[in-house]
């Protein structure tokens, strides 16, 4: 790596011979020197440069050299100041030195020693900012926008997706629920030239078939019964920026048809309207069901999924990537400390064990509650396995003894699983009315997101 760069030196004197030796030593050097001859005009010119270091004389008329030191460390903490003195006046530079100075020079000066001592100091601070800049680079790596991991694997989807970003290309994300799908869509619009345009998101599986044409098209002044004014669809607001498809495996095949159409001609008409709008947008799709298997099942159209798929990111789950589990542990820690105003320090060894060895079937999303959950009932500022409770989730979790209720709660959420969150099939299964279904999702704080699959 080269940070070649020049190096900028300001010297502040009040008698002309010394800032002319100084320069000239210093040029010969290969520093860029200034000079000022008092603190006022050293104060003027600090804006104008990056500079990395500053010799000043101890005793200046008007402002002396600490008074000026601390002016200068008000705004420029990191100054590196060196105190230039006659031998008379060193114990004054040593409380200098005390007082945040870097180093004293002692007149008359001897060039060897400078130039060593500014060599020595250059150097240093080119280590420093090196390694900060390393740091940096490291971190860039394992973060994608709102995303981390070291895995080997996502950090080549990381690359992948910035590359990607840059195109129009649909790229169709599969992965299991609560891999991070939905958050990498967002952070290949946030990376891509449409970063201001809007991300608008479609969950597929939440809507009827009319619905979710009409949502996805929009409508005519009365087309159907119901349709009072004319509605944009999705595709249209999403003019300019993104259209996010999310759990496109659960469209029915009358709109994957429909889709697939609209996809390749790039155009589409409102339901009930006669007028082709043109497709602007970016289109991401995104589902946790196995699209090759629907394929083969007849529940899928291939033709349709070749065409979403022209960049295909499969995300791993969480359990073939464990490295990322204390990564993410930490990341969710330092996330909730701000937004619960708490202060927690981390996780003791034994609670760490459980979550790296756990199997994590909710991935992501599931560590995530499960680190809010320790956060909210942890007493101390440490995450203990006494906090740590893995026990509600899903078919990987140990099935100890359930209340009623717990057993109640998880059989809805298959249930509607299962149903695609089809409120009426759903009832219909459980037998039980849809007020009362509606009453129970409240009640358990049932949300489609939280859910993990169930194949
Ligand atoms: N790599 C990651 N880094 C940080 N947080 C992550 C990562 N992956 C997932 N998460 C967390 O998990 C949550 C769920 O992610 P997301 O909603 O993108 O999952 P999904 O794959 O779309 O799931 P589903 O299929 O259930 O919709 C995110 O809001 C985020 O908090
Ligand atoms: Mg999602």
């Amino acid at each position: 790596m080269t940070m070649e760069k020049t190096v900028n030196i300001m010297v502040v004197d009040d008698e002309e011979i010394v800032r002319e030796s100084l320069t000239s030593w210093l040029e010969e050097d290969g520093y860029h020197v200034e000079c000022a001859e008092g603190g006022k005009k050293a104060l003027e010119r600090l804006p104008e440069r990056n500079w990395d270091l500053m010799l000043v004389d101890l005793k200046m008329p008007g402002m002396d050299g600490i008074q000026l030191m601390d002016e200068v460390h008000k705004t420029s903490p990191d100054m590196l100041v060196i105190i230039m003195t006659a031998f008379a006046t060193v114990d004054t530079a040593v409380k200098a030195m005390k007082k945040g100075a870097y180093d004293y020079f002692v007149k008359p000066f001897n060039p060897d020693d400078i130039s060593l001592t500014i060599r020595k100091i250059v150097d240093h601070r080119k280590l420093v900012q090196e390694n900060q800049f390393l740091r940096k680079e490291l971190k860039k790596q394992y973060k994608l926008r709102d995303m981390i991991s070291k895995n080997e694997k996502m950090l080549e989807i990381f690359d992948l997706a910035r590359t990607v970003a840059r195109s129009n290309s649909t790229v169709l994300i599969q992965g299991e629920s609560g891999t991070g799908k939905e958050l990498l869509a967002r952070a290949i619009h946030d990376e891509s030239p449409r970063t201001n345009a809007p991300f608008i998101s479609v969950s597929c599986a939440s809507l009827t078939e009319s619905l979710l044409e009409s949502e996805l098209f929009g409508h005519e002044k009365g087309a159907f019964t119901g349709a009072a004014a004319l509605k944009r669809g999705k595709l249209e607001l999403a003019q300019d920026g993104t259209l996010f498809l999310d759990e496109i495996g659960d469209i029915s095949l009358k709109l994957q048809m429909d889709l697939l159409r609209v996809l390749e001609q790039r155009e589409f008409r409102r339901v009930g309207g006669s007028d082709l709008i043109a497709i602007g947008s970016r289109i991401l799709a995104a589902t946790n069901r196995d699209l090759k298997k629907a394929i083969a099942e007849g529940r899928f159209r291939p033709d349709l999924y070749y065409r979403l798929n022209v960049i295909s990111i499969q995300i791993p789950p969480l359990r073939e990537r464990r490295e990322d589990i204390p990564l993410l542990v930490e990341h969710f820690i330092e996330k909730f400390n701000i937004e619960m105003g708490k202060e927690i320090r981390g996780v003791s060894e034994g609670a760490m064990r459980i979550m790296v060895d756990n199997e994590w079937p909710g991935n992501a999303r599931e560590l995530r509650n499960v680190v809010e959950r320790a956060m909210v009932v942890a007493k101390g500022n440490l995450i203990t396995e006494a906090d740590v409770s893995l026990s509600s989730s899903g078919p990987g979790a140990n099935p100890g003894a359930k209340s009623l209720e717990e057993i109640e709660k998880e059989h809805i959420r298959l249930v509607l699983n299962e149903n695609h969150w089809n409120i009426v099939r759903s009832a219909h299964t459980l037998g039980i009315d849809r007020v009362t279904l509606y009453n129970k999702i409240k009640k358990y704080g049932l949300k489609r997101e939280g859910v993990a699959p169930k194949e």
